[in-house]
């Protein structure tokens, strides 16, 4: 059976703990010249049903510099945009190639993807969550602080597919999470039901980030949602990440954003452009934590 990457408590902290070291030891050989070839004529499909920067351009910059190929499938490219199952795609697609990531939307067909395919299947942002952008900031994290365990995490914002993922890496890496939503926009009631360990809720963003070690925002509407932008900014007024919240927060928080930003909304252009934002390692970081995930995937 093959090792899938799907959803982050699909694995042992143990295991996560291990990608996060060997991703930051790869950086290191990387920005010193070392050429590693593990993954030599190993071949990634990337099937892409909504848009990326980061997510692509990492994971196929990492199997380059990991000496093997990748395959960029947008949705209007290859038969599944227009109606091929996902069952067949993923019996063909899986009997050729070492691993597979898909961004589509539903949790669902990555789930299905994977019953069905041969290969490893990474979850590269669904409608639920986005495991490989949780990798990169807890890289992030230990890279600036250290340890995360029993740090004070502030999620602002919406309860999103990425805030999702912060649940369930709360539980796993056991530190705090306090989540600021607005009413109407928490996080799906089965996760709310499923991670309560170290997860509280507040209605009051300010008041959420006094004393927090790392507080972290992302878009108000998300891919697919751009008809509700306008409600939403009504809606988030009160939510965006400015220096009078960073102000609270310990002297020494960082800031995260899985990016890409709109600053003036949910965060301020002083807040992410400033001393506490650690977004271009975060967003870098991609690229190291995916190629220790690949080599965890494909050559374990
Ligand atoms: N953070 C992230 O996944 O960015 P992209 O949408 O650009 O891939
Ligand atoms: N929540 C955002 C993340 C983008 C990387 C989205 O789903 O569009």
């Amino acid at each position: 059976m093959a090792k899938h990457f799907i959803d982050l408590d699909d694995h042992s902290f143990k295991e996560l703990q291990g990608i996060i070291d060997n991703a930051i030891a790869l950086k290191k050989s990387h920005q010193s010249g070392e050429i590693n070839e593990s993954l030599k004529n190993k071949t990634l499909a990337m099937i892409f049903d909504k848009p990326s920067t980061r997510t692509r351009v990492s994971f196929e910059a990492g199997m380059t510099q990991l000496g093997g190929h990748s395959l960029f499938l947008s949705d209007k490219d290859i038969q599944i945009g227009r109606g091929e199952p996902i069952t067949d795609s993923a019996i063909v697609i899986g009997s050729m190639v070492d691993a597979v990531m898909l961004r589509v939307s539903s949790h669902e067909d990555i789930l299905t993807f994977s019953k069905h395919a041969n290969t490893p299947v990474i979850n590269a942002l669904s409608d639920q969550s986005h495991p490989c952008q949780m990798l990169a900031d807890l890289m992030t994290y230990q890279e600036h602080r250290g340890s995360i365990k029993g740090k004070k995490v502030v999620w602002i914002g919406d309860g999103n597919n990425v805030c999702q993922t912060y649940m369930q890496a709360a539980e796993i890496f056991s530190f705090e999470l306090i989540i600021s939503t607005p009413k109407g926009y928490e996080a799906a009631q089965d996760f709310v039901d499923k991670y309560q360990n170290n997860i509280s809720y507040s209605l009051n963003p300010v008041e959420a980030c006094k004393g927090a070690d790392l507080v972290v925002t992302d878009v108000w509407a998300s891919m697919g949602m751009e008809s509700e932008q306008k409600a939403r900014e009504l809606a988030f007024k009160d939510f965006q990440v400015n220096l009078q919240m960073m102000s609270v927060a310990d002297e020494g928080a960082l800031f995260m954003h899985c990016l890409p930003a709109h600053r003036g909304e949910e965060v301020s252009a002083e807040v992410i452009d400033g001393k506490q934002s650690v977004i271009w390692d975060e967003a870098e970081n991609r690229l190291h934590a995916q190629k220790a995930l690949l080599l965890y995937l494909i050559n374990s």
